[in-house]
């Protein structure tokens, strides 16, 4: 009998309206379109409005990945966020409620950016170990709540907005399969990217120092899954990394040795959205047709805590609604 392996078999994003454009922060702090693109590749965002939860963006997004899939419920359902409705309880039980599934196992996992490939890699475990049969992974964020506007390193890059996929057991060789993982944390850098307990904190980036250690955490985790899973930087079809900074994208593409041409690229229209961003990116690569079932794709992320991480996997059979 073939190993049990995770196969992604849905997937779904959900956006505010609300687009924030470069010409609109230009007018709020000391930058400009032309800073913005050039040194971000950054276009425009989507910020929540009053009364959009992190929740409510989780559960548009599940609801699209179980739809995709042809499933209604599942046996696990992760939310990777950083910015959860309320401190307490955690985000995971509210979006089961909201999707009418009650008594499994819904948890958040805290990775910022990280978040959305910690809780995929978690979630493949759980089910290649048998511990359950299918899981709904989510990852969500509203951070433009505890940006600083006036904050010109922050104010620019981040977005809100949700992302999720739908796994369920199966074997390697069908398309969608998870097939190897490494997940890395270091908090002796826990001030890189923050925000600290006390009222009216903003969240904190030390942007440079971030974008160094970002490039090559990321580049070294992708020659660590590549390595796993027996694929040159050559076989890869497609790099799905963490929008935060075009020039971030391609400078990890070119240290792990991939062709810039293999990288998703979805932030010129949402910004970074952190746990959100890895799941958009893949729901709009199949949406503009860049990838087949079967495609050998990379996924890796960085971010706070610090924590970064990668997936080798095939490219799935989706079908999936425009969030935009
Ligand atoms: O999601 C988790 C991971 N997060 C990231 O990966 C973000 C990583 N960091 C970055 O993407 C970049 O560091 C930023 C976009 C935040 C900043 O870009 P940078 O190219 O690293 O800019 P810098 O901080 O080195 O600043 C260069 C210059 C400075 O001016 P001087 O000192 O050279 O005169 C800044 O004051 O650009 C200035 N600057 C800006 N100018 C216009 C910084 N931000 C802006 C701005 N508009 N928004």
């Amino acid at each position: 009998m073939s190993a049990v392996s995770a196969v992604v078999r849905g997937l779904g994003g959900a956006l505010p309206e609300r687009v924030v454009t470069n010409q609109q922060l230009a007018s709020l702090v000391d930058t400009s379109d032309e800073w913005i693109r050039r040194r971000t590749g950054i276009v425009e965002r989507r910020h929540a409005k009053a009364g959009e939860t992190t929740s409510g963006l989780a559960t548009a997004a599940a609801q699209r990945a179980l739809a995709s899939a042809g499933v209604r419920s599942a046996d696990l359902l992760i939310v990777a966020t950083s910015t959860p409705d309320k401190v307490c309880p955690a985000t995971a039980p509210k979006v089961a409620a909201n999707l009418g599934i009650r008594g499994v196992a819904a948890y958040d996992v805290s990775a910022v950016c990280s978040g959305f490939v910690y809780a995929l890699a978690t979630a493949s475990w759980a089910i290649s170990s048998g511990a359950v049969e299918s899981a709904l992974v989510i990852g969500a964020d509203t951070f433009t709540r505890l940006i600083d506007p006036t904050d010109r390193a922050t104010a620019i890059i981040f977005g809100d907005g949700a992302g999720a996929a739908y796994l369920s057991a199966g074997t390697a060789d069908e398309p969608g399969a998870v097939l190897a993982s490494t997940l890395h944390s270091d908090g002796t850098g826990e001030t890189l990217i923050q925000v600290p307990r006390r009222d009216g904190a903003f969240f904190e980036m030390q942007g440079k120092e971030v974008f160094t250690q970002a490039v090559s955490a990321m580049s070294d985790s992708v020659h660590t899954v590549l390595a796993k899973v027996g694929w040159t930087a050559d076989d890869v079809d497609s790099l799905v990394a963490h929008q935060a900074n075009l020039r971030i994208l391609n400078a990890v593409a070119s240290v792990a040795g991939v062709s810039t041409a293999k990288v998703e690229i979805h932030l010129d229209r949402v910004g970074n959205t952190s746990a959100a961003s890895i799941p958009l990116a893949m729901t709009d690569a199949e949406l503009r047709g860049h990838r087949a079932p079967g495609d050998k794709v990379v996924l890796t992320a960085f971010g706070g805590g610090i924590t970064w991480g990668a997936i080798a996997m095939t490219w799935p059979v989706v079908t999936v609604i425009d969030p935009h």
